[in-house]
């Protein structure tokens, strides 16, 4: 083969799997907003895009960077709770201060565990264990609401309404993929 020809063939392959990868996220986002009256198909294919498309070559793949998304956004609002909680130290210790520092508390604690439980879920994918995986994704997805109606209870504006739905929606779209992505249980 000419080197020319080869470079068309190499340009025809990745041309192909860029549009496959582009179609699986495309048709995935939209199932999944379909199956569901929460999740966002716009959230969900900006998310999702961001994979390199050697990954994203099924929904096995996908479901798998979902949850990895999934978890780099806890991660990272863990530290963003912690320099919450190291702010509200300067205020003058007010009642709404004090509510303020128990609801982050409880936020940290949420999202430590979300951490470790959405890890836990990825590795139960991996093994195969696809009822854990569902159940903890589920539970990371209460988690966050949890988080956000802490504030709502004490009367105080949540600082982490993005993150809290971020989280929500990744998780939700990990499930769904998941749902998509596993064979369903023999009834
Ligand atoms: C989503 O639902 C609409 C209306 O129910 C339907 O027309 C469409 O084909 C569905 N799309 C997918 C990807 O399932
Ligand atoms: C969290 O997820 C959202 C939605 O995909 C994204 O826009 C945001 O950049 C993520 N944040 C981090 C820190 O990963
Ligand atoms: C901490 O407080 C300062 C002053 O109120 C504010 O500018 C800053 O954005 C706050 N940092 C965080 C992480 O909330």
């Amino acid at each position: 083969m000419s080197e020319s020809s080869f470079l068309c063939l190499l340009f025809f392959v990745i041309t192909v799997s860029t549009i496959n990868a582009e179609d699986l996220i495309d048709q995935t986002c939209k199932k999944c907003e379909n199956r569901s009256i929460i999740l966002n198909y716009g959230l969900c294919s900006t998310s999702l895009q961001v994979i390199p498309v050697s990954h994203a070559a099924n929904l096995q793949g996908l479901a798998l960077i979902a949850m990895e998304l999934a978890l780099e956004n806890a991660t990272t609002t863990l530290s963003t709770i912690e320099k919450l909680m190291m702010n509200t130290t300067s205020l003058d210790g007010d009642d709404e201060e004090l509510a303020l520092r128990a609801c982050l508390r409880d936020c940290l604690e949420l999202y430590s565990d979300a951490a470790w439980r959405i890890m836990n879920s990825i590795g139960a994918f991996l093994s195969e264990n696809y009822e854990t995986t569902k159940t903890w994704m589920s539970s990371v997805m209460e988690a966050a609401s949890t988080c956000q109606e802490g504030f709502a209870e004490k009367g105080e504006a949540s600082p982490l309404t993005k993150e809290n739905y971020n989280l929500f929606q990744l998780c939700g779209i990990s499930l769904c993929i998941v749902h998509l992505s596993t064979p369903a249980i023999p009834s």
